[in-house]
């Protein structure tokens, strides 16, 4: 096997084809999350999906370097590489989420008013504007634009920003419901795995 075989290794996916696979899978899966109740059921449960999908991908792209710091081996290594296309995985899966929200929106406002859809717009909206800066600077030469300092500081608070939307979103959620506090802790791990491996990306904090 050679070195650049084993380099690949485990996946075989790599850029740019990853993300189209990525994609292609996040929308078959909210159409066939839609057509399993149809109506805003099935909207409804296109939008937990996107939300949850969202947060695997995210988290992914937001632990690469500290897993990487943590254990270099083939699987780390394969995260890190690919973060960029995970992080706008996590956007396209995000845009999904909004389709969805869009749609339950204009089809049910009753329901979608009852759920804290007009009270969410606020700070999810926010969340969206910043989601959609990185997701536009994550391309060689839009990066190029902005250039390196403005990118990481963007990158880096939107990388926060986005961890905390999850935490209220999941966690007022978590209140109510048990079976939401898995999702808690694991935003919580991965809090603690990019503070203690990660603090290179603390360039603010270093001043
Ligand atoms: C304009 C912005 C947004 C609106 C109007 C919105 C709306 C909604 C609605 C109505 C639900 C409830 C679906 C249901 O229970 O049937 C939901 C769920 C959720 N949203 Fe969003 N959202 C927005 C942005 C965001 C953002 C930015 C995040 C995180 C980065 C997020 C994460 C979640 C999560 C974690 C859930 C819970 C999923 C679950 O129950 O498993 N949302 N959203």
């Amino acid at each position: 096997m050679s070195s650049e075989t084993k380099r690949r290794l485990p996946t075989g996916l790599e850029g740019w084809p990853l993300l189209g696979t990525l994609a292609a899978i996040l929308t078959v899966a909210t159409l066939a999350a839609f057509a399993s109740s149809g109506g805003s059921e099935g909207i409804r449960m296109a939008i937990r999906l996107t939300a949850r999908t969202s947060l695997v991908l995210f988290l992914l792209a937001f632990t690469a370097s500290a897993l990487f710091r943590l254990c270099p081996n083939p699987w780390t290594r394969w995260q890190l590489r690919n973060r960029r296309q995970l992080g706008l995985g996590f956007a396209v899966s995000h845009l999904l989420h909004a389709i969805a929200i869009t749609a339950l929106s204009v089809t049910d406002p009753i329901l979608f008013s009852a759920l804290g859809g007009s009270s969410m717009l606020l700070a999810g909206g926010s969340a969206y504007l910043v989601i959609a800066a990185m997701a536009a600077t994550s391309f060689d030469r839009t990066a190029a634009l902005i250039g390196p300092l403005a990118w990481r500081r963007l990158h880096l608070f939107g990388a926060w920003y986005i961890w905390l939307s999850f935490m209220v979103t999941f966690g007022k959620r978590a209140q109510l419901d048990m079976a939401y506090w898995p999702f808690i802790g694991v935003l919580l791990g991965a809090c603690a795995l990019r503070l203690i491996f990660n603090r290179l990306s603390f360039p603010v904090l270093r001043r």
